[in-house]
């Protein structure tokens, strides 16, 4: 994101605003963690079973979306381990050294986590490698013919790494890690469990129909969800004593222009330029890209993986290519012979 962008109320990635209401809502255990069932289970019998052997759990990668909950996390699965968390990210260990660094301060049983896995640079990521396998670091000691190599022992330690896209992590590095959860978008009923939880923290009393309002449009992720109903806080604050209601709440949500389902501007430029500039598609992401002024990356992993979970978009080897819904959701007529089924490849 440009540094003088404004911020997009319903993007997944972190705000300077959400920093203070992200420590204040995240859940602290397990059992407060709402949703993602499997991932729940998974991670409660890793913990359990690592307990009992009296060992450090295995190293474990969260991947999805931005704002499903991958840092909230790590920090619980140390927390439940009763151990400390060290935390760190791909971009911000530039050298080999700087890992060294981190992985020598490591005590038995402590966990790294790593956010933005997919950023660490080739030759960091290969003294990671004997590190998460042998718990071991091989160092170079001087240079040219006289060198020798020294291998430190490390204590056990558990690698947690996050990252938002898991496609441009090498395999390598995929492969070392003994456990590997995919976050998925929430649906309602539990985006409104988050919501009803965070205004019991937030001391704000809401009713159900309100909630309701805001969980439809938190685009199945916690970290907007929690947003929105700040800015309903303060709206009813400014204009309404506090009270929220469902009037309330819809005044509150339509000033922010997202519309019912959660998308914004962004999300409808993607839908609309598959549409009307490039006929519903195929279209190649980076064609798309160019075409909005965004980034590719950034629309494949900050607003593509709603759009496709909604069903608007569909994709196909040749690009991405806009659905019969997305037409009927910008209320554009639907051209029949476009669809994704009946395209000729
Ligand atoms: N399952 C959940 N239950 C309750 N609150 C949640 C849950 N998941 C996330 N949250 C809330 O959403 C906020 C964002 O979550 P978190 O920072 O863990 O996302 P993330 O996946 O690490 O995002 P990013 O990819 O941007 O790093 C947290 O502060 C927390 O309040
Ligand atoms: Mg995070």
């Amino acid at each position: 994101m440009q540094e003088n962008e404004t911020p997009r109320i319903i993007s997944g990635k972190v705000n300077p605003d959400d920093v203070s209401l992200d420590i204040n809502l995240r859940p602290r255990k397990l059992a407060d963690f709402v949703g993602q069932k499997k991932v729940k289970d998974n991670l409660h019998i890793g913990i359990q079973a690592a307990h009992k052997r009296g060992e450090a759990i295995d190293h474990i990668l969260l991947y999805g979306p931005p704002g499903l909950g991958k840092t909230t996390l790590a920090f619980i699965i140390a927390g439940e381990m009763g151990v400390n968390i060290k935390v760190s990210s791909g971009p911000a260990i530039e050298r080999p050294g700087d890992l060294a660094a981190i992985l020598t301060n490591l005590q038995k049983g402590d966990v790294l986590f790593i956010d933005e896995v997919h950023r660490l640079s080739r030759i960091v990521e290969e003294i990671l490698y004997p590190a998460m396998e042998d718990f071991a670091l091989d160092l170079i000691l001087g240079k040219g013919p006289g060198a020798r190599s020294l291998r430190l022992n490390l204590p056990k330690f558990t690698l947690i790494g996050a990252t938002t896209r898991y496609a441009a992590m090498s395999s390598p590095l995929r492969g070392r890690f003994g456990s590997v959860h995919r976050l998925d978008f929430y649906d309602e009923t539990d985006i409104g469990h988050i919501l009803k939880r965070s205004a019991r923290i937030l001391k704000l009393k809401i009713d159900d129909g309100s909630i309701n309002l805001v969980a439809c449009r938190a685009r199945g992720t916690p970290r907007v969800a929690n947003r929105l109903l700040k800015r309903v806080r303060d709206y009813a604050q400014v204009m309404a004593d506090g009270n929220v209601n469902q009037e309330i709440t819809l005044a509150a949500l339509d000033k922010l222009e997202v519309d019912q389902i959660g998308l914004d501007e962004i999300d409808r430029k993607v839908l609309k330029t598959i549409i009307e500039k490039f006929d519903g598609g195929p279209v190649g992401l980076d064609t798309i890209a160019a075409a909005i002024s965004e980034e590719a990356d950034t629309i494949e992993s900050v607003y593509e993986p709603y759009l496709l979970q909604l069903g608007f978009l569909e994709r196909t080897p040749r690009g991405r290519m806009a659905t019969r819904l997305a037409y009927e959701h910008l209320g554009i007529k639907y051209k029949r012979g476009n669809t994704p089924q009946s395209s000729l490849w």
